[in-house]
Parts: C-alpha cells; structure tokens; sequence
C-alpha cells in the first residue's frame, strides 16, 4: 500500500454559482480544499467591491456545519470598472484577484471586456499594488479557429499587455497548449499559470469519437494530444510557475446534454484522487504536493495549509456519486473513463 501525505490542497479557480447549485456544489469543494479563487461570473456578475462582500457572505452562509472553507474572491473586469474600487477590495483583504473575461468567450462574459484600452487604467492600478489578474485566455474573433484561440490571445493580447505592464501580475488560467505551457515557463515571477485536472485527462478525441460527449466539453476546449503532454510534463514538472485550478464548473444536466450545451466539467468532487493517478502515471507523485498545495499559495503570497490531506493507493478502485442533486436538477460528475485506485483517507 502507498500513501502520500500533502499540506491540505488549494483549488485556484472555481465556480460555486448561488443559491441552490452553491449549496450543493460548496461542500463537494470543501471537503478536499481549504480554499479556493472563486470565479465572478454570476448572474449578474461580481463586479465590485460590494458585490464580492454579499457572495463571499453568500457562500459562508451555505457552507455545512462543521466544514471549513475560506473563499478567495474575485472582481469580474468590466469596462466601467472603477481603479478605486480595486483597490479597495485589494486592502479589503476579501479580493485576492481581478479576473478578465473576453466579452464573449465563455459563460457568462458578455459584460467582460471587449478594449482592453478602456481597462487599463485598472491594470495600472494592479500593477501597481501587485493585485494579481487571473486572465481567460481566449480571442474571441470568430476568423479564429477555436483550437487556435489561446495561443492567439498570448500573441496579440497576453505578450504586449506584459511588455506595456511588466510588473502586473498575471495568471494564464486553464493552459490548453503547448504554447500556454512555454510562455507560462518563461514568464518570470509575475506569471503563473493554473492547468484542470480535466485537461491533464482529456484530448479533443474523448470529445467527440465514437459520439459527442457533452460532459467533456469545456472552455477553453481540450486540444490535441501533444498539448495534453505538454501540460501533465509542466504540471509535474515542479516548476513554481504551475498549480492546480480545477475549473470546476457544475452546470444542470439538461443544459449540458442540450442542442447547445454549456461549457463546463464538474471535477470538484474526485480531483484529488485523479491528480494521484495522473501524477502516478506520470512518476511524480512527489511534486503532487508542489502543484496542488505549494505553488499556488506561493504565488498568492498567502500561507501554506497546516492542515493535511493523506491519500491512499488500494486495490480496490476509489468510488464518488455519478452525479450530485440539485434542487436545479442534477450535476454529472466528471468521468475519468478509467479506474482511479488512489483514496482520500483523511
Ligand atoms: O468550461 C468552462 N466553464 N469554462 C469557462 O471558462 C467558464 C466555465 C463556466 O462558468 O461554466
Ligand atoms: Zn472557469
């Protein structure tokens, strides 16, 4: 039998949604993560400093008895927001980073940004008080093909924005690609970059051979398989620039198995026991505890988790629900495809 013991895990970027779905999503992410960066893009989103303090109450209020959780917010970059009001929230202690959103890229973005001219008195103001920016790194243009999009966004949005702004703080969120692994790597110490557990698992082709798999569809959307490569070899790599955000983002089966599915794989309740396997598979089960505790408090400037999670490899294959109830309708869980033997025992 083998066991690893880690400083309890982060999650550095996560969808809790509201009301019902948060209820019952909060305690699948609580029960493996101290923390977690919480994605802003409610219905309407969390824009300001106000905004953050109501859902950040929101979601003290839904969590169970007797778990813990620390909710790292975040504020959704619109064009009209204010530079004061970001800092506010920085001092505030509540805001941990400001998360830009591509009008139009993913759910909910619509109100994101569509001239970052018109925001950048805003990064002035982060680069300034070191408030990081989490960034969707997707072009929106529809002359670019979908499977291009990020390495796109890196070379007309991400690379001038960093040589206008060098002293933001930027995380690449959810890499896709080679191209996100390399410019992540070389980054130095302003960059980082979170990677899914979903995106270490799957390529485009458990997308869509032998039959469309609606669960496995995600944004940004799994690539081929050299950048699934890419991204376990940097996830394992130990490098400070990778940590874990699992993007879990749990949406109602009958809008995910729809003629227009929403984008989004549900992975808060099995990630642990698939990032062991994955970095099983992989030899580094000792740089799990890098990617999954380490990294991301370090680039956050926040304290590692005192507490710990102790995992466990048994013959028999680690089980979770096929899906969680909702009072909105069920949730499917993500499906890995293969056996995952390795056990959350404390
Ligand atoms: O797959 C995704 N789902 N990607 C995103 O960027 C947003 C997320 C969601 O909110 O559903
Ligand atoms: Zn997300």
């Amino acid at each position: 039998m083998l066991t690893i013991t880690l400083p309890r895990p982060d999650d550095w970027h996560l969808h809790l949604r509201d009301g019902a779905m948060l209820r019952a999503v909060l305690p699948e992410s609580a029960r493996h993560f101290a923390r977690a960066i919480i994605m802003p893009n409610l219905v309407p989103p969390v824009v300001t400093l106000t905004d953050a303090v109501a859902y950040h109450g929101r979601i003290k209020a839904a969590l169970p008895e007797g778990m813990a959780f620390d909710p790292l917010m975040t504020l959704y970059l619109t064009e009209a927001t204010d530079p004061a009001d970001v800092a506010r929230a920085a001092t505030s202690g509540l805001v941990k980073a400001v998360k830009l959103y591509p009008a139009g890229a993913t759910t909910n973005s619509h109100g994101g940004v569509r001239d970052l001219a018109k925001v950048l008195p805003v990064l002035e103001k982060m680069a300034e008080i070191g408030l990081p920016l989490c960034t969707h790194g997707e072009v929106t243009d529809p002359e670019v093909d979908i499977f291009d999009r990020e390495a796109v966004f890196i070379d007309t949005v991400l690379a001038p924005l960093r040589r206008r702004l060098p002293d933001l703080r930027v995380v690449m969120e959810h890499i896709t690609t080679e191209e996100g692994v390399a410019y992540a790597a070389e980054g130095g110490d302003n960059l980082a970059a979170t990677i899914t557990t979903h995106h270490l698992i799957l390529n485009r082709n458990h997308i869509l051979v032998g039959g469309i798999k609606p669960h496995y569809y995600c944004l940004p959307v799994a690539k081929r398989e050299k950048h699934r490569l890419a991204l376990r070899k940097a996830a394992t790599s130990g490098s400070p620039r990778f940590f874990l955000g699992t993007d879990s983002a749990p949406h109602i089966d009958s809008l995910k198995e729809h003629a227009c599915g929403c984008a989004g794989c549900f992975t808060a309740t099995n990630t642990m026991p698939l990032l062991a396997h994955v970095f099983d598979e992989e030899d580094a089960l000792d740089r799990l505890a890098g990617f999954a505790s380490l990294n991301g408090p370090a680039f956050y400037r926040l304290p590692v988790n005192a507490a710990r999670m102790v995992l466990e490899k048994r013959s028999d294959p680690c089980t979770w629900p096929d899906k969680i109830d909702t009072e909105a309708g069920p949730v499917t869980v993500f499906n890995p495809g293969f056996p995952v033997h390795w056990h959350v025992v404390s």
